[in-house]
């Protein structure tokens, strides 16, 4: 058993450069981007305020100012919604400043995800912290990150986001070789970033969720960069399993990487047709582009 203080603290790494998703993200960050109505990130962020965790860390980078204006406060806007008693809008715009206490940290060169964590260490001191991804969206009411919390409460040891991916597309990804414990419970014998799949331990990939152990900083010290050139997390990991047992929590669904096009398509589309205002008129809408396109035909 390892150390059992209780996580409450969250790190969301958004420094990244987002080339996938250029030009869209050449002057704004991809953890901005719209799915439907509300910014990538604040979806992160609501998880983790739901899951208990209160105090966020952001990790921003060059470019990122439109994430610390989003999460503050905005008067000029919310006079001009009160003058038009547009009270629904003003409350929606008032609980964006007010959902956590939210803290800010600039990575200064995106050198990888390894060096993102790495910044938040001073923040975050000796104690147990929660990793979200800034481009990664669940949708499944916490209950993932509430898993891993308990997977770390019970163990006192680390835990990591998994879920199986056809074999062809685990290169891009961390993937770890596991040991099952119980029934969606794993322990991570080894990790690997990014292999090519004849090689993969396994078909289950690391996502973009994380419950680390404080040894995770020192382990972030001695890592060199890696696949990419950059400081990978994966590494790190692979050092703290020569200290530490780290476990995988293995999840099934209500996962979109807002960083690939396709997968932000998805997320749209999917959490429109899921909203009671919306949901109606956009079934509609892909029905018929659906009929127009043949979309059914072959
Ligand atoms: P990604 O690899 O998906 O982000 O990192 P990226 O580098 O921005 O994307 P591409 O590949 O160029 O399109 C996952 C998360 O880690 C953050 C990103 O912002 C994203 O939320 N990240 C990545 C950092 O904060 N710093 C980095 O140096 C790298």
């Amino acid at each position: 058993m390892g150390s059992t203080r209780a996580v409450t603290k969250a790190v969301i790494p958004a420094a990244g450069l987002g080339t996938r998703f250029l030009p869209a993200t050449k002057s704004q960050p991809k953890e901005m981007l719209p799915i439907v109505d509300k910014p990538a990130i604040q979806y992160v962020i609501e998880e983790a305020v739901r899951a208990g965790l209160t105090d966020i860390l952001v990790v921003t980078g060059r470019g990122k100012r439109a994430i610390e204006d989003h999460f503050d406060r905005n008067f000029e806007l919310e006079y001009y919604l009160e003058q038009q008693a547009k009270h629904d809008l003003l409350k929606e715009v008032q609980q964006t400043s007010e959902m956590a206490d939210i803290h800010y940290i600039r990575q200064r060169d995106p050198l990888g995800l390894g060096h993102a964590v790495s910044v938040a260490r001073e923040h975050v001191g000796d104690e147990p912290f929660a990793v979200l991804l800034g481009d990664d969206i669940m949708v499944d009411d916490s209950q993932l990150l509430r898993s891993m919390i308990d997977t770390h409460a019970r163990y006192g040891r680390s835990a990591l986001a998994l879920k199986r991916v056809p074999q062809a597309e685990i290169s891009a990804y961390g993937c770890v070789e596991p040991e099952p414990v119980h029934d969606g419970l794993v322990q991570v014998r080894s990790i690997v970033e990014k292999p090519a799949p004849e090689v993969a331990p396994s078909d289950l990939a690391v996502i973009g969720r994380y419950v680390f152990t404080p040894e995770i900083f020192d382990a972030l010290d001695r890592i060199t960069p890696g696949a990419g050139g950059e400081l990978q997390l994966t590494d790190a990991i692979g050092l703290l399993l020569d200290t530490q047992t780290v476990y995988g929590c293995v999840f099934e669904d209500g996962r979109y990487d807002i960083g690939q096009k396709v997968d932000f398509l998805r997320a749209n589309i999917e959490l429109a047709l899921d909203r009671d205002d919306l949901g109606g008129d956009v079934a509609e809408v892909l029905r018929r582009i659906v009929r127009e396109r043949g979309l059914l035909d072959g």
